[in-house]
């Protein structure tokens, strides 16, 4: 893409939020350190500032993020704005207009609730010549199928699909860059993953610490709405899809939605909930809540690639680790001709995503040196890097200025993945609790225990 297109201006609405403060302004300084953000950030908010104490602000931010860089924090300062006022009444339009004089193509990233995603939109229509901006929104995209088409409505009023990045983290992580990366740059692959050669695949998304003061939030949304209809999703879909057939946005996005649509709607019974114990005493938690801060899911993939492998994700606040792994389990040799007992485990494919390391490892089995044919389950690493070198949102709010939609939801695979969980919304099954410190409730295991049983994810080094 030619500089040409590039945004020249990035408006950041809620710039005070929690959102800012953690991801965007650590994002924001890395952009300037490579020397790939030099256009006028204008942060929008209520807040009593000016723009020296936005600058003191910003700055007090990076620092309890452990990011602050005096150096790089030299060259983004002059580069910040301040608008004041309500982002849903007009006069903060005004003073917008006015802080854009000379820019044509603005980058609008509305960091705020998505309940306030219709006013802006709609102003910033009403305000200004939007015809070369774009703009950034943030899951949740909706909280349903019909919340979700009715979001894509209101931000169509005024953008074109393909001025509209939607945000999902996942997609710009480094390690799932290279599961992607790893399954087409490699031929050894394609031969096996399918149903002849794949006997399940796993993904676990597990974490240690509970709801950290989102209580509220987390509270209208559960572990379903919140991180399987779209970061596990989209995992599962880069897994599970089809090789497109270019790099180009669309060609990717074509075969997602194709794979997206071949996932059967999750019936009750695909689907354990639970809650850690002690959640309902979180604050903005509701004290006879039922949200589930827990999900295991067994997945089905209605194609020929897929038929009949199993597909499970499973998700929770408050076990035992913090990991995020995907394991794709062969199936074992047709016959076992050693004296030794079968190793528990077939070959796998096992995919690191995070937080410590971003690992891609083979398991096989080999010989143990000596006169017996006894052997050893080990991992060849082809990949085993320790944190990512680039950040997922500096990864994507430089993609978004330069306006490649390449690693975001388009609106119909948003509006598929919705389509997938929909049936399982609305409390359909019960939730169960569980102790803090454990795998879910122990209902769970049924989900994998016709193959095998759930994988831990290897402990961080
Ligand atoms: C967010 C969820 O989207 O992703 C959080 O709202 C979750 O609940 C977070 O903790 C996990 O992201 P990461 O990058 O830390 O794996």
């Amino acid at each position: 893409m030619s500089d040409a297109a590039r945004s020249d201006a990035l408006v950041l609405f809620g710039g005070t939020g929690d959102l800012a403060r953690r991801k965007i302004y650590p994002a924001l300084l890395s952009l300037a350190r490579n020397g790939v953000l030099d256009v006028p950030v204008i942060v929008v908010a209520h807040s009593d500032l000016d723009e020296e104490r936005l600058r003191g602000y910003i700055r007090d931010a990076l620092r309890e993020e452990g990011r602050l860089d005096a150096a790089v924090f030299a060259k983004l300062a002059p580069l910040l704005r301040y608008v004041r006022g309500d982002y849903r009444e007009s006069p903060v339009y005004a003073a917008l207009r006015e802080a854009l004089v000379g820019c044509r193509r603005p980058l609008y990233y509305l960091a705020i609730p998505p309940a306030a995603f219709p006013a802006v939109v709609d102003r910033l229509g009403d305000a200004s010549d939007v015809g070369h901006a774009r703009v950034v929104v943030e899951k949740p995209f909706g909280r349903d199928l019909a919340t979700a088409q009715a979001l894509n409505r209101t931000l169509h009023r005024v953008f074109a699909e393909h001025a509209i990045f939607r945000i999902d983290h996942y997609l710009g992580k480094e390690a799932v860059q290279n599961l992607f990366y790893f399954r087409f740059a490699n031929s050894f692959l394609e031969p096996i993953f399918n149903r002849h050669y794949v006997a399940s695949v796993q993904l676990t998304m597990a974490e240690r610490f509970g709801v950290e003061g989102r209580g509220a939030f987390y509270d209208s949304v559960g572990a379903l709405r919140d991180v399987v209809q779209n970061h596990l999703l989209q995992v599962a879909t880069l897994l599970a899809m089809e090789p497109p057939n270019g790099s180009d946005a669309d060609a990717l996005h074509d075969e997602k939605v194709k794979v997206l649509r071949a996932m059967r709607p999750l019936a009750p019974g695909d689907v354990v909930r639970g809650q850690y114990r002690g959640y309902r005493d979180e604050p903005g938690v509701a004290t006879d809540s039922t949200v589930e801060t827990f999900a295991a899911v067994q997945l089905h993939v209605d194609s020929w690639r897929w038929s009949g492998v199993p597909f499970f994700i499973r998700a929770g606040k408050r076990l035992p680790v913090t990991a995020t792994e995907v394991v794709v389990e062969l199936r074992r040799p047709p016959h076992w001709i050693f004296d030794e007992p079968p190793s528990p485990h077939a070959n796998y494919v096992r995919f690191r995503l995070g937080p410590d390391r971003v690992a891609i490892a083979m398991g096989v089995r080999a010989k143990t040196p000596g006169a017996a044919l006894v052997g050893d389950d080990v991992e060849l690493y082809c990949a085993n890097e320790r944190g990512p070198t680039i950040d997922a949102y500096e990864r994507l709010i430089g993609d978004a200025m330069r306006g490649d939609g390449t690693l975001f939801a388009r609106e119909d695979a948003v509006e598929a993945a919705w389509q997938v969980v929909e049936p399982v919304l609305r409390n359909s099954a019960q939730v169960r609790e569980y102790d803090a410190g454990t795998w879910g409730p122990p209902e769970a295991a049924a989900i994998t225990a016709a193959s095998g049983g759930w994988r831990a994810p290897v402990p961080a080094a």
